[in-house]
């Protein structure tokens, strides 16, 4: 069998799209050298290494998943898009698994040109000769700092010879972290499939949960779903936290056995082809809300549905978090939690008792994604394309000027939304959160 004709033992994403990103970063550049290395593996423990999970700027730009690679583009009116990979090594192959190896690789993920990762520390300071600019990322890995310092010393020790060294080192995410804040329709259609199954896992933890139970059953549940549907992990470690541990922010013992009627409030969303998604619900185990819990939890999400209602085009992205802030300081002021005007207890920022995080963040490839929140001092304006968390929440610690029934009630409630031309949709509609909903899944 010829070589071209081996078929290929792992999945591929978009690869037009990802080429069509690389292109249009070059243009964007205008003149240089850019240098964009994946992550590292890393060890967990003893010989055994952590998942390898790929550098998100580089998957971006590549579609490439696999580690020891670096992209070079050479900039200007003709642009040599440049891939550095590890060899093909049937040994390796046969422990490890399928490489794609330089050849296979330039075809696949269309590359002007490749070569194997070992020719790297020859070919990169040739590629930095007469080159004033590098675009590369700066304070991300000490070690690649290291490494693009030596590559420029070394053709400033050439510099004799009539040659010149870079001069201006950039950093490469800024303008990456542009284009991702915008996403493309194969990036909604993938962030939408990581929505539905999200918002499935939590339906069925919604049904699953019984007394009895320990968080981390909960929390299988919820990996099962994912798993089963193909999204091989989660997005980020799932927080499953009952009772009292719902007001932990991040809270990841998920240890604790569930009690009937407490509230479970759960933070998990699949990582689905590189995407994230990010959910958060909160519901009593196998009964219907106490009269406190659902006090709070109504609160939390009419702040959540206000949020929701302006997120549009033109929107500063911290209008929302104001409204959040707004609805909730006047609810635990209606619930005697809070006390003076609402001006004085936005002013002193009483409210942080309770609600003491931001309403959300851009969501994609990382779950904290890439996206600048302010430019030039102001809040960036929402465009369509643009994905955020909308995710208000309460949490009510044991205190003094706590009445005891609403004593270790941890509420909130998260969702994805998308930026459209004329307003927003939510990519994880399809997980309940009213309260007649959610009872209907969980009332014994
Ligand atoms: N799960 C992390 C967050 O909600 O931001
Ligand atoms: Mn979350
Ligand atoms: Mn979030």
């Amino acid at each position: 069998m010829k070589r071209e004709q081996i078929p290929i033992p792992v999945t591929l994403p978009d690869i037009k799209a990802h080429a069509k990103r690389r292109a249009r970063l070059a243009k964007l550049l205008g003149e240089g050298l850019m240098l964009l290395p994946t992550s590292h593996e890393q060890t967990r423990n003893a010989d055994a290494h952590y998942d390898f999970r790929w550098d998100s700027y580089f998957y971006y730009l590549t579609g490439f998943r696999e580690p020891e690679a670096v992209i070079a583009i050479t900039l200007g009116k003709k642009p040599r898009h440049i891939l550095f990979c590890r060899d093909k090594n049937m040994e390796r192959e046969i422990w490890d698994g399928f490489r794609f190896g330089p050849m296979m690789a330039k075809e696949v993920f269309s590359f002007d040109e490749a070569y194997s990762i070992r020719e790297l520390e020859a070919m990169i300071p040739d590629l930095m000769t007469n080159c004033d600019v590098v675009h590369t990322p700066l304070g991300a890995d000490p070690e690649w700092d290291q490494t693009i310092a030596r590559w420029i010393n070394i053709v400033r020790s050439k510099v004799r010879t009539g040659v010149t060294a870079p001069v201006e080192l950039r950093d490469v995410r800024h303008p990456i972290n542009a284009m991702r804040l915008l996403k493309d329709e194969v990036e909604i259609d993938i962030m939408a499939r990581a929505g539905k199954i999200s918002s499935d896992a939590h339906r069925r933890a919604m049904k699953f949960a019984k007394p009895g139970m320990f968080e981390y059953q909960v929390e299988a549940e919820i990996l099962h779903e994912f798993i089963t549907r193909g999204a091989r992990q989660a997005a980020y470690g799932s927080i499953v936290a009952t009772g009292a541990n719902a007001c932990v922010l991040h809270y990841r013992e998920n240890s604790a056995p569930l009690k009937k009627g407490d509230l479970l409030l759960i933070d998990a969303g699949c990582e689905l082809e590189s995407y994230a998604a990010d959910i958060t619900r909160t519901f009593p185990v196998a009964a219907k809300f106490s009269g406190p819990q659902r006090d709070v939890y109504e609160l939390v999400l009419e702040s959540q549905l206000a949020c929701i209602k302006v997120v549009k085009p033109g929107v500063p992205f911290q209008k929302y978090h104001d409204v959040a802030v707004q609805v909730l300081a006047q609810g635990l002021i209606d619930m005697k939690l809070c006390k003076g005007s609402l001006d004085k207890v936005i002013e002193t920022e009483s409210y942080k008792q309770f609600y003491m995080h931001r309403a959300g963040h851009w969501l994609g490839l990382d779950v904290h994604d890439a996206g600048d929140y302010k430019h030039q001092g102001k809040s960036v304006k929402l465009e369509a394309g643009m994905v955020l968390t909308v995710e208000p929440g309460l949490y009510i610690r044991p205190a003094d000027n706590v009445p005891k029934h609403f004593w270790d009630i941890g509420v909130r409630i998260e969702d994805d939304v998308l930026v459209t031309k004329t307003g927003n949709k939510v990519l994880t509609a399809s997980c309940p959160k009213l309260v007649k909903d959610i009872e209907a899944l969980t009332a014994p």
